[in-house]
């Protein structure tokens, strides 16, 4: 939507990936400090996104959401302040139904107007909208009620749509919301990523500045898949213009120091964020080898080389300039993103790399002369 946020795509943390509902108020602001001081938060993440169980399960006598006495002793609003004094965002999460997905509290369905004004009197920054025990009317019906609360408001507030994909919010997203969930949920597994990542893909044609499709969380840190597999997730998500949202324990400084090589890489988070907001697509697929690509800006293009298969022997990948769109006698400055390097010379036609099983590399090319 045209509320002027969701011109690149979100970056920041969500609680949900590795916490579920263990969370409190102590936690999120020492989330907050983790982001400041590794560095994460200049590189641009600055969501601090409280997902499901902050709340208790019933509205006051007015109505109104309640911050769990337990957790949230202080209330959002002291949350908000902390992370806003961090030069921070704070996002937080309901559903357009009866109840939430843990069912520990309620939903916004009736309540959005209400609900929608506590948020903003709590100087929320991102709503995150799921979509569990609904009363079964189409989500082209119940989302809008809550974004023409948002917008009401008068707060500027992202509005992060999770469909789940089932009735294809790719297709309305744009109007309700700046992102929209294209899948359900993930898990740390390579299965689990890389199948968000294809049905997600099929999309790309839809993502903007403003509305971007949303794979879900990055699982990078938790430890589920070996670092090459990581790699793969995080370039997938950043070429595919999805959210960036961390899903580790980021107020761990080892477990922060651990994976900043990948989430801190500056040059990958830049192709993410590039003004142009073009979803890379699947442009070669050749059995368990492919190749994504897309443009950004400053006549250049993005490609990635995958070797997607499970198991077996290294295997050569090769794009070619037409794949990309590039003039086939071109030619072209690589540069390799994760190895921070620039090829010597300019490269005639195409670009190869002979890589391990489930592995990738990411170039940007620029064509030159
Ligand atoms: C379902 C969503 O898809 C998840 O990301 C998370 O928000 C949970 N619900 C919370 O219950």
């Amino acid at each position: 939507i045209t509320n002027g946020l969701g011109m690149t795509p979100p970056m920041g943390w969500n609680s949900w990936n590795h916490f579920h509902c263990d969370i409190n108020e102590k936690m999120i602001k020492a989330t907050a400090d983790g982001l400041v001081s590794s560095g994460l938060a200049k590189l641009g993440y600055v969501y601090v996104n409280i997902d499901d169980c902050w709340a208790e399960k019933t509205r006051d006598c007015k109505g109104n959401l309640r911050p769990k006495k337990s957790t949230f002793p202080s209330g959002i609003k002291a949350v908000a302040d902390y992370v806003h004094s961090k030069g921070l965002k704070l996002g937080i999460y309901s559903d357009a139904g009866y109840y939430t997905c843990s069912k520990t509290q309620p939903g916004s369905l009736g309540y959005e107007e209400q609900d929608a004004q506590t948020f903003a009197s709590w100087d929320i920054d991102y709503l995150k909208y799921d979509n569990c025990f609904n009363d079964g009317s189409r989500p082209t019906v119940r989302y809008p009620v809550m974004t023409r609360a948002l917008m009401k408001t008068g707060r500027p507030i992202y509005i992060s749509l999770c469909e789940w994909g089932d009735l294809h919010p790719a297709e309305w997203g744009f109007n309700v919301g700046n992102s929209w969930r294209t899948t359900n949920d993930i898990s740390d597994t390579w299965e689990s990523m890389i199948s968000k990542a294809d049905e997600n893909e099929v999309y790309a044609h839809l993502a903007r500045p403003g509305g971007w499709n949303d794979p879900d969380m990055l699982e990078v840190g938790n430890g589920g898949m070996t670092e090459n597999e990581y790699v793969v997730h995080f370039s997938l998500w950043a070429i595919s213009k999805s959210p960036l949202l961390l899903g580790f324990d980021v107020a761990n400084a080892t477990a922060t120091r651990a994976v900043a090589h990948i989430v801190g890489n500056e040059e990958v988070i830049r192709i993410n964020q590039d003004p142009l907001g073009v979803q890379a697509k699947k442009v070669r697929m050749m059995g368990s080898r492919e190749i994504w690509a897309g443009p950004i800006s400053g006549y250049r293009f993005v490609v990635m080389l995958l070797n997607r298969a499970d198991t077996g022997d290294e295997d050569t990948v090769t794009a070619y300039w037409d794949d990309v769109g590039i003039p086939a006698k071109s030619l072209v400055e690589v540069r390799d993103v994760w190895e921070h390097k620039t090829l010597g010379r300019a490269v005639a036609g195409n670009i190869s790399a002979t890589m391990p099983p489930r592995s990738c590399k990411l170039y940007i090319l620029k064509p030159v002369g």
